[in-house]
């Protein structure tokens, strides 16, 4: 890369809040073949040349581990040269120049950075010669007109600011982390308008846009100078149909905009949002809620999988389940698109892995994020808890850092692409040499940290927990979470060192001591519905079919129930399924009520909650400290949606032979599910008509088709079964 000659800018004197804008100004005498622009910073950036946007990415150069990578984006810029030309480059704070928020009790020791720049330009003439221009001293700075700009902080920008160009300087920043761009980029990907605009009772000027998102706004008006448009975000309405913003926590989620004489439009152009609705707290005379849309950002993914049923309120959730994947796949998987988190929680980039890879080809962004785990690892081998990390940010427990095996061994089996498991072989081995290290027992995985089930409901009734976060971690005890999720991990590393010829002895021994250490310890302890699943679904079970029929018992116990949080949850409809009681596993799909995937969508959700009970069945809210509206791990349902209600597996790695057993229920008259494999697509529905059920089945390649209880082998086709 030719950026490499260039030499690192900021602007003179700017402290680290300041969002400069660099600009080089040159001619072009002769006609050009082709011209190119390298370019990344310390922050992200727009480029303009001449006034047109440079490129499509939004948010670039994207979030890597910055400390080793980083991204440069390569434009082709031909068609936007003139004879003499301007390149603009905003530089905001964004992921780099972050401020951490204060629950993480870290700073970024990149925050008090200034603003940098890093470019090249390269000029190809029809008569054979080149130039290159290079960042450097002959490069200007200037304030742009966004005065305050952070992924947290919103943006806010005044129109009518005077720029004033000077010198830049050359300054020191290493250049050996320097990357070609690896992921997909974040771009714009659709509009929406606003369903409706209303006062609240407190007389808030509030407008709607019918979907909860992630992106920003676009407006466009007549003004004033110095009128002022200022917009606050907000995912839900309280009780009282007032906005609320609580659950933002310290996330300053507002646009204020100082508006210029005359006709103008903008959009953020270095933050995003997460929002569903938008308050007007001042507008320019006028102002009406029809000048301004959603925009809706996410990475660039091609869609691979759909579901869709008879039942509205199903539809509704296959939609939330598809929204919280956009809303989260921006750039990194994040846990949230919203609050002062937005990170990626490798916990659940896991447990959300298998649903997105099957309603997105998310091969290009995995790549780039597994990159940056193994950049972030630990050189003991400890995952850290967000990817990319926080400085001094504590290791993730297991089920998190676990993303080292199960993310990779996922991919390969969605795609059969080998490199995911063999680029991934040695961190894997690495978290698995970590676990000894810090055990209190052998062979188990013991007194560490972790998030236990996060989030589950299985407190025993009357049994109060010490404190708020006590109770967040649930009732499923440390010490087997870790030791099911460690075995997990071992058999994986063994699945993949098969596979890549690698000598696994030693981990398959490992395997057998586990197995028996983890029986004789918890075996005759499997109190909640989640020791219970992690047992079943990581082979820990000495007779698997009597742990599954008290689960199922326990389950129908307390009420038809589920109690699982965000470890247990993505396994416990595989595991009734599988020990023949899938019928209690379509009861907790098609629950209505409180703690069930419909409940939100009776109150109204368009993607998935962070909490069974975000808004309670009285209307209030769980508590704001911890209470998003778009969070993925509960959708990682949509799994068992394709793969057992209809039955789409893979019997080898990237879907080369399928089986297709699909599981209907009668309470629900038709299921239907479409997969777009790297083999070609694969259909699986199935209808209730009058004389029994209706099955119509596509495979691309050869498969096995159950249905009736009668297993047929059958080649690429379409089948049909039933009337
Ligand atoms: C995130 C989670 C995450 C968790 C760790 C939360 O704040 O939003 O989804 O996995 O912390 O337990």
């Amino acid at each position: 890369m030719i950026i490499q000659h260039a030499s690192w800018i900021r602007m003179k004197n700017a402290a680290s809040t300041v969002v400069p804008v660099f600009r080089k100004a040159f001619r072009c005498l002769r006609p050009i073949q082709k011209a190119v622009l390298e370019v990344t910073c310390a922050g992200v950036y727009e480029a303009t040349l001449n006034g047109g946007r440079v490129g499509e990415f939004i948010l670039a150069p994207g979030w890597t581990e910055y400390s080793k990578r980083l991204q440069v984006q390569s434009y082709d810029i031909t068609r936007q040269l003139l004879e003499d030309n301007v390149l603009d480059v905003c530089v905001g704070n964004g992921w780099f120049r972050r401020t951490n928020a204060p629950w993480t009790r870290t700073s970024n020791p990149d925050e008090f950075l200034p603003a940098m720049l890093i470019a090249a330009l390269h000029l190809e003439y029809v008569d054979g010669s080149e130039e290159v221009i290079l960042t450097d001293e002959t490069w200007q700075a200037s304030e742009s007109y966004i005065t305050l700009s952070g992924i947290f902080l919103g943006e806010d920008v005044d129109a009518t600011k005077q720029r004033s160009f000077e010198a830049a300087e050359v300054t020191e920043y290493p250049k050996q982390i320097l990357i070609p761009q690896e992921g997909p980029e974040v771009r714009e990907q659709e509009v929406i308008y606003p369903r409706k605009s209303f006062r609240t009772p407190k007389n808030e000027w509030v407008i709607d846009f019918g979907q909860n998102l992630t992106g920003y706004m676009l407006f466009e008006m007549d003004a004033h100078a110095g009128e002022r448009l200022s917009l606050s975000t907000a995912e839900v309405l309280d009780r009282d149909g007032n906005f609320y913003t609580g659950n933002y926590r310290s996330a300053r989620s507002q646009l204020h905009y100082v508006c210029r004489e005359g006709h103008q439009s903008y959009k953020p152009k270095l933050t995003f949002f997460g929002f569903r609705y938008l308050r007007i707290d001042e507008a320019p005379e006028g102002f009406s809620a029809d000048q301004i849309h959603a925009i809706v950002l996410h990475s660039e993914m091609t869609r691979t999988g759909w579901l869709e049923s008879s039942d509205p309120m199903l539809n509704q959730l296959f939609s939330n389940i598809l929204w919280s994947q956009k809303g989260n796949y921006l750039d990194i998987p994040t846990d949230c698109p919203q609050r002062d988190e937005r990170y990626g929680w490798t916990g659940d980039g896991q447990i959300f892995c298998r649903a997105g890879s099957y309603q997105y080809d998310i091969r290009q962004f995995f790549k780039k994020w597994l990159a940056d785990m193994r950049a972030a690892q630990h050189e003991n081998g400890w995952v850290p808890e967000v990817i990319p990390s926080l400085t001094a940010y504590q290791p993730g427990g297991a089920g998190w850092s676990d993303a080292v095996t199960i993310i990779p061994w996922q991919l390969y089996e969605t795609y059969g692409d080998v490199s995911f498991i063999s680029d991934m072989y040695d961190a894997m081995k690495k978290w698995l040499a970590y676990i000894p290290t810090v055990s209190t027992t052998p062979d188990l995985f013991t007194g560490c940290w972790t998030y236990g089930d996060w989030l589950a409901l299985d407190w025993p009734e009357g049994y109060v927990p010490a404190n708020i976060e006590v109770s967040k971690r649930g009732y499923s005890k440390d010490d087997l979470v870790c030791s099911a999720f460690y075995a997990n991990s071992v058999s994986i590393v063994i699945k993949v060192g098969r596979i890549l010829g690698q000598d696994v002895k030693e981990y398959e021994e490992l395997l057998e001591r586990i197995k028996t250490a983890y029986w004789n310890r918890f075996g005759d302890q499997l109190q909640t519905q989640t020791e219970k699943v992690l047992t079943l679904h990581f082979g820990l079970a000495k007779d698997p079919q009597l742990v599954a029929d008290a689960l199922a018992k326990q389950v129908r116990d307390c009420g038809m129930k589920l109690q699982t949080g965000l470890v247990g949850t993505p396994y416990l409809l595989h595991e009734l399924s599988r020990y023949g009681h899938v019928d209690i596993a379509w009861s907790l799909l098609l629950r209505k009520e409180y703690p069930g995937w419909l409940y939100s969508v009776s109150k109204g959700a368009t993607t998935v909650w962070e909490h069974w009970d975000g808004i309670k069945p009285d209307g209030t809210f769980w508590d704001d400290d911890m209470n998003s509206y778009n969070h993925y791990a509960y959708a990682s349902v949509a799994d068992w949606v394709f793969g057992v209600a209809c039955g789409i597996k893979p019997l080898a790695p990237g879907f080369a032979r399928v089986r297709i057993e699909p599981h209907p229920d009668e309470r629900l008259g038709s299921l239907s599910a479409t997969l777009d494999t790297v083999h070609g697509r694969i259909r699986s529905s199935w209808k209730y008509v009058e004389h029994g059920i209706r099955y119509e089945i596509e495979v691309p390649v050869e498969a096995e088709i159950v249905v009736g209880g009668e297993c047929r082998t059958v080649g690429k086709g379409k089948y049909v079964f039933g009337e």
